[in-house]
């Protein structure tokens, strides 16, 4: 009965809420297992940006549903983004599910386990489902104690939850609440006992990190308290390297541009997100910025570090988006000449504004707008991985490749290494010259100073 399976959906949040349930359950005596079909108890952690993602979750809880006829005892729960959008209506729509928690209550999960599966060994009825979604004062806080496990290499930080901006397409307000910040010092401590247990780079989650309590805590000598996190991050033992996600380009000032130059572990690789290249179909999304005030800060970022990599979102089809906003987004696209960008096709989300607005674009019109951006990034990214044919490139080492005997890692710049090596060599720094790239991958050898490989 406390067989655990946790399928998660959706982005690097839910992936670092899916191993703060994990953890506190173990700590409650529950077993987490690899596979649905050893679990007693399947909890989904759902995405609700695009509907896609929402579809996915409730075909599998379909799916899972039937696992109920022969084992009565079976326990189907829907946690995260969908269960915060959609509320007691999912368990309308899905009478099977046991368990519905929201964004706010993750920590909440092993109590409510607690009490269903008492209650199912008693001899009463079934208990009805358990629906947790209110708002929780101070939620942000409860994610903590987080050990790297043995051998990790790389982790994820929450620093912050919530967005309070407004953009018309996004759903993430609704489904993930207002701004809360964690305080400096408790994130450092995560920080640093990661560190102690080896994890050697962070990666500092946030819907809006550049907003990272700018209510709560001051500027400091000219620095925001995002740039003063990432201060305290370059000064833990033991991290080499820093890296975040993501940032708003509203928030993106001269401090944090000056942070690439001044802290030594801060990676060259910022996920800007654009969503689009046209001022008038940013006005219309709601995006406080132009396209020229962007392109002000990757020129800024590239006078710090010429090398810089940069990642983006965008969204092709928002409503209304004219086939000449699309060109002119297009170009602008092209022209940053994106290292890794996330390509979406606007989806409706029912209640943001731009569920109603008129001119919605058609499937294919959104597809065929999609694949211009993708052969775009095609040309940009096998470009650069190419200019790397030659040079030496840091690498992390993460371990055994997936296919082969090869190592895998990470240069600085985020670009997939892998290279023949020892496995010993896992979590090290290494340095790897690069004799081969594709669009996704550089191919290299070790340069074998003092490095036993
Ligand atoms: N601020 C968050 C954004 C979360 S949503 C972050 O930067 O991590 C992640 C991305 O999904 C957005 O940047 C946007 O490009 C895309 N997205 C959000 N709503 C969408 C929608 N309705 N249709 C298509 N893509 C969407
Ligand atoms: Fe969504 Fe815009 Fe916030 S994309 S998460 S509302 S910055």
């Amino acid at each position: 009965m406390n067989r655990v399976y946790i399928k998660t959906y959706g982005c690097q949040m839910n992936e670092r809420d899916s191993e703060q349930v994990a953890s506190s359950l173990r700590d409650r005596g529950y077993s987490i297992v690899d596979t649905e079909h050893d679990a007693d108890v399947v909890l989904l952690n759902t995405c609700s940006v695009r509907d896609q993602a929402e579809q996915k979750a409730i075909g599998k809880a379909g799916y899972l549903k039937k696992r109920k006829v022969e084992n009565p005892n079976f326990v189907l729960g829907v946690m995260g983004c969908m269960a915060q959008n959609h509320g007691s209506s999912l368990v309308d729509r899905l009478p099977d599910l046991d368990l519905v928690v929201g964004t706010q209550k993750f920590h909440r999960v092993p109590d409510h386990l607690d009490n269903l599966i008492q209650s199912m060994n008693g001899q009463g009825p079934r208990p009805s489902s358990i629906v947790d979604l209110a708002e929780e004062a101070g939620s942000q806080n409860t994610i903590r104690d987080h050990i790297g496990k043995a051998g990790q290499v790389s982790a994820f930080v929450s620093i912050m939850q919530g967005c309070n901006m407004n953009c018309a397409f996004c759903i993430v307000p609704k489904t993930r609440g207002r701004e809360r910040a964690r305080p400096i010092e408790e994130i450092v401590d995560e920080v640093t006992g990661l560190a102690e247990s080896g994890v050697k780079e962070i990666t500092l989650l946030g819907q809006i990190v550049t907003s990272y309590g700018r209510r709560d805590f001051p500027v400091v000598g000219g620095k925001s308290p995002f740039v003063q996190l990432l201060e305290r991050i370059q000064d833990v033992k033991g991290i080499e390297r820093i890296r975040f996600t993501s940032p708003h380009p509203r928030g993106f000032k001269q401090d944090l541009v000056e942070a690439y130059r001044d802290l030594s572990k801060l990676c060259e690789y910022v996920h800007l997100p654009l969503q689009a290249g046209c001022n008038k179909t940013l006005r219309a999304m709601n995006r406080p910025y132009t396209k020229e005030r962007y392109r002000e800060i990757v020129d800024s970022l590239r006078a710090v570090v010429p090398s810089m990599y940069f990642s983006t979102d965008i969204i092709v089809g928002f409503p209304g988006e004219t086939e000449a906003d699309f060109a002119e987004s297009a170009a602008f696209f092209d022209e940053i000449a994106y290292d890794m960008a996330y390509i979406f096709k606007y989806s409706i989300r029912t209640g943001t504004p731009a569920e109603t607005m008129p001119d919605q674009i058609p499937q294919e019109e959104k597809e065929r707008r999609n694949q211009v951006l993708l052969d775009m990034l095609h040309k940009s990214s096998l470009a650069r991985n190419e200019s790397l044919v030659g040079t030496t490139e840091q690498v992390l080492v993460e371990g055994p490749a997936k296919k082969g005997d090869k190592l895998v890692g990470k240069t600085r710049g985020y670009r997939n290494a892998i290279f023949d090596g020892s496995e010993r060599l896992k979590g090290q720094l290494v340095d790897l010259k690069i004799n081969r790239a594709t669009a996704s991958t550089v191919y290299g050898d070790l340069v074998l100073a003092g490095v036993d490989a």
